[in-house]
C-alpha cells in the first residue's frame, strides 16, 4: 500500500455515503477540509480511550483518575511547542480555548493595554479582524489584485509608527495564500510591534516555526485549533510569551483562574492558569495532541509535496474550463491547496448544492468569513453600498465563490471528481440548458 492509501484508510469517514436528493445512494468526496477534517483513528482512539477508561476533571483531584487525566492533559503544551517550535515552556506557553476565534481574541485581549493601534491585513479571516476592532484603532493593509500582501503598504504603515501588534493570517482560508510570516515580524519587530498569526489553515498543512524569543523573525503569538489539524471540534490554542500573561486581569475570571479569593479581593493565579477559566475540553485537547504526534510522523514534508502535486494538476486545469473564474492568482509554492472559483451564470449557492447533490462532491461557498478579501477578490468596488442595503434589511445576494480545500487523504481521484464536475456544469451553463442566463456574473453583488 502506498503511504496516501495507508492514510486514507486510517479514517472511517471515507467509507461513509449519503442518500441524496433523488433517492440515489452518493459516496463522499470531501472537499472541505479548510472548514473542518476529520479525526483518523488513532486520533478517534485516544479520544475513545480518555473517556472509557480516564474520565475526570483535572488538576484540582487527588484521586488516580484526576491524576492520570491532568498528566494526559498536560503534555499536550509540550506538544503543540514541539509541534510549532515554541521552544521548552521556558518562554512561551499554551493557553487552551474553545476555537481560534476564542485563541485570537485572548491574544487581542493581551495586549489591549498595550498603546498603539492594530495593523490588521484585508485578508483576515473575520476573527483576526474583529476582535481588535473593539479593543482599540486598526490600520489596514492592503491586498494586491491577485491576492497577495501589499508588503510596501505593510512597511510603510509599520515606518510610519504608533503600531503595537500586526495581525496576520498564516495562511489565508479564502485562498490559500501564505503571506511571509518571518519578513512580517522582522518588520514588527523593527517597528516595535508584536506579530499575532492566525495559523488555523496553516497547522496541519505546512510546517511551521516560530523560532526562538530572542529571534528577530519569531512570532510573539500563534493561534490556531484541532478541528483543522485532524482532531474533534471543540479545542484550539494560543501560543503567548510568558512575560504577557501577567499583564492583565483573566481573560474569563472563574474557577481555576485564582489563588486566592475574599470577600473583597483576589490574587490571581500566574501563567496560563490565569486565563484558563472554568473545565476545559480534556478530551479534546489531549486528542488534539494525538492529532499533532500523528501529523509528525507521516511528517510535514510529505503532506507538503502531497498537496502542492494535487495543488498544481487541479488548479490548471480548473483555470482551464470556460465560464471558470479563479479567486487570486498565487503561485502552488506559496499557497496551501484552497481553490476559490465561481461559474459565470451560476450562483456560488447553487453550484455547491449541485456539486453536493449530483456528484457527492462537498465543498463551501459564501464569503468564508473575510469579506474585506472577497470583496477585493472580486473586484467589487462599492462595499459601502451592499453595508447599507444589509443594514436596511433589503434582500441582497452577497458575493462569494465556492471553495474546495484539499485534505491529506485526498487523492487524484477525488480531484478529477472536482474538475469533470465542474466542467459540466460550466459547459450546461454556457448552453443555457440547466440555468436561465444571468446577465451579472454569478459572484457579484447585485448593487454593484
Ligand atoms: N473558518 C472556516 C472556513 O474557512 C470555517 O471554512
Amino acid at each position: 500500500m502506498s503511504t496516501l492509501d495507508t492514510i486514507r484508510e486510517q479514517f472511517p469517514i471515507t467509507r461513509q455515503c449519503f442518500v441524496n436528493e433523488s433517492g440515489n445512494r452518493q459516496t463522499i468526496t470531501y472537499l472541505d477540509h479548510g472548514a473542518s477534517t476529520h479525526p483518523p483513528a488513532p486520533v478517534l482512539d485516544s479520544y475513545r480511550e480518555f473517556l472509557e477508561r480516564y474520565y475526570a476533571n483535572i488538576h484540582r483531584g487527588n484521586h488516580y483518575l484526576s491524576q492520570k487525566a491532568s498528566e494526559l492533559y498536560d503534555c499536550v503544551s509540550e506538544v503543540v511547542l514541539n509541534y510549532i517550535g515554541g521552544g521548552s515552556g521556558a518562554d512561551n506557553s499554551v493557553i487552551f480555548t474553545s476555537n481560534t476565534t476564542t485563541a485570537l481574541d485572548i491574544a487581542s485581549y493581551l495586549m489591549q493595554d498595550v498603546a498603539g493601534a492594530t495593523l490588521v491585513s484585508s485578508m483576515e479571516h473575520h476573527s483576526n479582524d474583529l476582535p481588535h476592532r473593539r479593543r482599540g484603532a486598526v490600520k489596514r493593509i492592503e491586498v494586491l489584485r491577485d491576492g497577495t500582501l501589499d508588503y510596501e503598504d505593510l512597511e510603510r504603515k509599520l515606518v510610519a509608527g504608533g503600531i503595537k501588534l500586526v495581525a496576520i493570517t498564516g495562511a489565508s482560508n479564502v485562498t490559500g495564500y501564505m503571506p511571509d510570516i518571518r519578513l512580517i515580524a522582522r518588520l514588527a519587530h523593527a517597528n516595535g510591534a508584536r506579530i499575532l498569526v492566525d495559523g488555523a489553515q496553516l497547522l496541519a498543512h505546512h510546517a511551521v516555526d516560530l523560532l526562538p524569543n530572542d529571534d528577530d523573525s519569531h512570532i510573539d503569538f500563534f493561534a490556531a485549533a484541532g478541528h483543522k489539524a485532524y482532531a474533534p471540534f471543540g479545542t484550539a490554542f494560543l501560543v503567548a510569551p510568558n512575560q504577557v500573561l501577567e499583564r492583565t486581569e483573566p481573560y474569563i475570571p472563574g474557577g481555576g483562574t485564582v489563588k486566592f479569593v475574599t470577600d473583597t479581593d483576589v490574587v490571581w493565579a500566574e501563567g496560563v492558569e490565569r486565563h484558563t477559566g472554568g473545565t476545559p475540553n480534556i478530551p479534546g485537547v489531549i486528542a488534539l495532541g494525538s492529532a499533532l504526534n500523528w501529523l509528525s510522523e507521516i511528517g510535514l514534508d510529505w503532506v507538503r509535496r502531497h498537496e502542492v502535486e494535487l495543488l498544481t494538476s487541479v488548479e490548471s486545469r480548473l483555470r482551464g474550463i470556460e465560464g471558470v473564474t479563479f479567486l487570486g492568482d498565487i503561485p502552488a509554492e506559496k499557497k496551501l491547496g484552497v481553490l476559490p472559483f465561481n461559474i459565470t451564470g451560476i450562483h456560488h449557492e447553487q453550484v455547491a448544492a449541485i456539486l453536493n447533490e449530483r456528484y457527492g462532491i462537498a465543498t463551501r461557498n459564501g464569503c468564508f468569513c473575510a469579506h474585506p478579501y472577497l470583496t477585493r477578490l472580486l473586484h467589487c468596488t462599492d462595499a459601502e453600498a451592499v453595508r447599507r442595503k444589509v443594514e436596511a434589511g433589503e434582500d441582497v445576494l452577497l458575493p462569494g465563490a465556492v471553495r474546495a480545500t484539499i485534505g491529506i487523504y485526498n487523492n487524484a481521484e477525488d480531484l478529477d471528481k472536482l474538475v469533470a464536475a465542474v466542467a459540466d456544469l460550466a459547459a450546461e451553463a454556457l448552453k443555457g440548458t440547466m440555468f436561465p442566463a444571468s446577465d451579472k456574473p454569478s459572484a457579484c453583488i447585485e448593487a454593484m
